[in-house]
């Protein structure tokens, strides 16, 4: 590559990094870290994938896939309390598919940081 070009691109970095107006939220690496715990624990992964793209090993035999978390959209659309209502009370009781299970069992801190851990999956 020409040096010219990569001073061109260097100039347009910034800009296309700054796509979002939201203000970048700072998370605790330390709270991500522990919802990845729990995310793990919980065999989350095991539907919603690694990285919650929604590409687990179970995903492709389900009717209805997991949404894509690192859609930035929806992320900005999703509250917290929607994401813990649907995680303690499991997808029919939200009007969403019964595959989604209830996991009345995350709460409190572990229920804080899967949240972190969720939020941290926005790309
Ligand atoms: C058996 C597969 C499976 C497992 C295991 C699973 N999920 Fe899900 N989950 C789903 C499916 C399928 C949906 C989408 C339901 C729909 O859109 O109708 C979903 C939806 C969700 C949603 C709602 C997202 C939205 O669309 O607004 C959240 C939050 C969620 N899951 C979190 C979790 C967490 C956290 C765990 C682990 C504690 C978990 N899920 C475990 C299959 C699973």
């Amino acid at each position: 590559m020409k040096k010219h070009m990569i001073i061109a691109l260097m100039a347009l970095l910034p800009v296309a990094c700054s796509g979002s107006d939201e203000p970048e939220v700072k998370l605790d690496p330390a709270a991500v870290a522990a919802g990845q715990k729990v995310f793990a624990a919980n065999a989350c992964a095991g539907c919603h994938g690694e990285t919650g793209t929604g590409d687990g090993a179970a995903a492709a035999a389900l009717p209805v896939k997991p949404r894509n978390y690192s859609d930035a959209k929806w992320q900005a659309e999703t509250t917290d309390e929607q994401l813990i209502k649907v995680i303690n009370e499991g997808g029919a009781a939200n009007g969403l598919n019964a595959l989604m299970a209830a996991y009345p069992n995350i709460q409190g801190e572990d229920m804080k940081n899967l949240i972190t851990f969720i939020r941290s999956l926005k790309k």
